[in-house]
């Protein structure tokens, strides 16, 4: 089996790469074949020159504040990209692996209860629009797919991409002595690239298809979050939670977006171990490698 995996030099990508179970092509705009989402011609290069038989897509325009004022570079990523991607695993019947994101939700302000994979998703963001669209236009174009929606990546390999994540800013900004003001009225779940890696294993193992959440287990806010981290790091922080109204940024965020793991229920799959544990594991990991 041949994976193609775009976004290979992201967090997720980087935790996914090793544990796939067959031939691996790590695809990054820089690479060679150089994969570019917004390029259409530059992915038919990539079926012509590698002729994969799965391909995983886990780049992303992720910059969820700059997309509000950059919709069409957010939509030419994450959507109009992703339809083409898409088109092409159609045609050449290759499945084609999907990621999302917990930014789908959140117009129901009111809601505190997970959110489950056949709930009606409502964005807030120019970020989370352009997800969703990327989503719908995946499940339209390509019926062979695996869609999944995560929440709060963090991973030792946080180097592609944005570069660096929640976990290691917090970590920066206390080595720094800075106050730290971190909000308190935004729940989700955070989550550890390993996790889901081995949890998208799972379900490439059970040769599903369809719709999947697949986060950490259970809930806190960034707030909660940054305690642990400090908690479990043993760092000495000043630390004061504020809500979101302290904090303002150009593009919304969801209120609550935990998502609930039904569809990994319904086929026997464990849901990956609750944020905590995940978080002190990263927190081992990332002392090992330093
Ligand atoms: N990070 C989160 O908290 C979070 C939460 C929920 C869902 N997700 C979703 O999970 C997936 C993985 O996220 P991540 O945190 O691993 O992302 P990441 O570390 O920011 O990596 C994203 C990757 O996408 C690549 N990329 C960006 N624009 C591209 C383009 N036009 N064409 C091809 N590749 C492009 C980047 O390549 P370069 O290295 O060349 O820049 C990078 O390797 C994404 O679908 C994201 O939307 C993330």
């Amino acid at each position: 089996m041949r994976y193609a995996v775009l976004g290979a030099a992201g967090q997720l990508g980087r935790d996914l790469c090793p544990r796939l179970p067959g031939e691996v092509i790590p695809l990054s705009r820089n690479g060679s074949p150089a994969v570019d989402l917004s390029r259409p011609e530059s992915l038919l290069a990539l079926f012509d020159n590698t002729r994969p038989d799965v391909v995983i897509n886990c780049a992303a325009y992720n910059f969820v504040d700059r997309a509000e004022s950059e919709p069409q570079e957010a939509f030419a990523v994450n959507a109009w990209g992703v339809r083409e991607l898409a088109r092409l695993c159609r045609e050449r019947d290759c499945l084609l692996v999907h990621f999302s994101t917990d930014y789908v939700f959140g117009l129901d302000a009111a809601r505190r209860q997970p959110w489950t994979e056949s709930d009606a998703p409502g964005p807030v963001s120019v970020y989370g629009l352009s997800k969703l669209a990327g989503e719908y236009l995946v499940r339209m174009s390509c019926p062979r797919h695996l869609v999944i929606r995560t929440c709060g990546l963090y991973g030792v390999w946080g180097s592609g991409g944005k570069g660096g994540n929640f976990v290691e800013t917090m970590l920066r900004l206390s080595s720094q002595g800075k106050p730290l003001r971190v909000v308190n009225d935004q729940t989700c779940t955070p989550s550890y690239t390993v996790d889901v890696a081995e949890t998208t294993i799972a379900l490439l193992n059970a040769g599903q298809l369809g719709l999947y959440h697949v986060t950490n287990s259970g809930s806190c806010t960034w707030y909660e979050l940054t305690r642990t981290i400090f908690e479990l790091s043993g760092v000495q922080a000043s630390l004061t939670p504020i809500p979101s109204s302290e904090y303002p940024t150009p593009a919304r965020r969801p209120t609550y977006s935990v998502l609930d793991h039904a569809a990994l229920r319904a086929l026997g799959i464990s849901s990956p171990r609750p944020w905590r544990e995940a978080l002190a594991a990263y927190l081992r990991e990332r002392q090992q490698k330093s």
